[in-house]
């Protein structure tokens, strides 16, 4: 198996929030000579990752003090996105679902008077606030999106 295949199951199985449900969510490929297990996610890990890469990028746009982007509406399907078979929808995951994307949405505020890297960082801190309830895993990947 190539290094970065084994480095992508790593990462899956690192950051997922816990690494029982991995068995049920391979996928196995094969490419004519080897087979390889590859992690597949259900929608709201999927979504996950994406607003992971996306935020990744927001990051350094504000940092450099000058957003380009907008609001990706796709992030609305975090209210509607299916769960890994272990997990369900619940009244604490669609109180901090709300509160992240108010605030995730106040990020391409052009209007604020609060700083544009704290109200980024507001929003970042409730994914961690989320994933404190019930799914830790991803947790040390997630606060290396915050701005010092
Ligand atoms: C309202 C709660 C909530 C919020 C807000 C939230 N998450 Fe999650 N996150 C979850 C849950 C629940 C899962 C597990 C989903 C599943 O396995 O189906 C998850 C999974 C993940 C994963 C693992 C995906 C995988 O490969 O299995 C990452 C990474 C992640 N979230 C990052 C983030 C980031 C970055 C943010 C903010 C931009 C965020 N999350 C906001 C609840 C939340």
């Amino acid at each position: 198996m190539p290094k970065s295949l084994y480095y992508i199951v790593l990462m899956a199985l690192i950051f997922s929030c816990n690494s029982t449900e991995k068995a049920e969510k391979t996928t196995t490929i094969v490419d004519g000579r080897e087979r390889y297990d590859v992690y597949q996610g259900s929608e709201m890990a999927n979504l996950m990752r994406g607003m992971h890469a996306f935020n990744l990028q927001l990051k350094k746009e504000v940092e450099s003090g000058k957003v380009t982007t907008e609001f990706p509406e796709e992030f609305l399907k975090i209210h509607t996105a299916e769960f890994s078979e272990s997990k369900s929808r619940n009244e604490t995951f669609d109180h901090y679902s709300g509160q992240f994307i108010e605030a995730q949405k106040l990020v391409f505020a052009e209007d604020s008077i609060v700083a544009l890297s704290e109200r980024y960082n507001s929003a970042i801190n409730l994914c961690i606030s989320c994933h404190q309830t019930e799914c830790t895993g991803p947790i040390p990947k997630i606060k290396k999106l915050l701005i010092k």
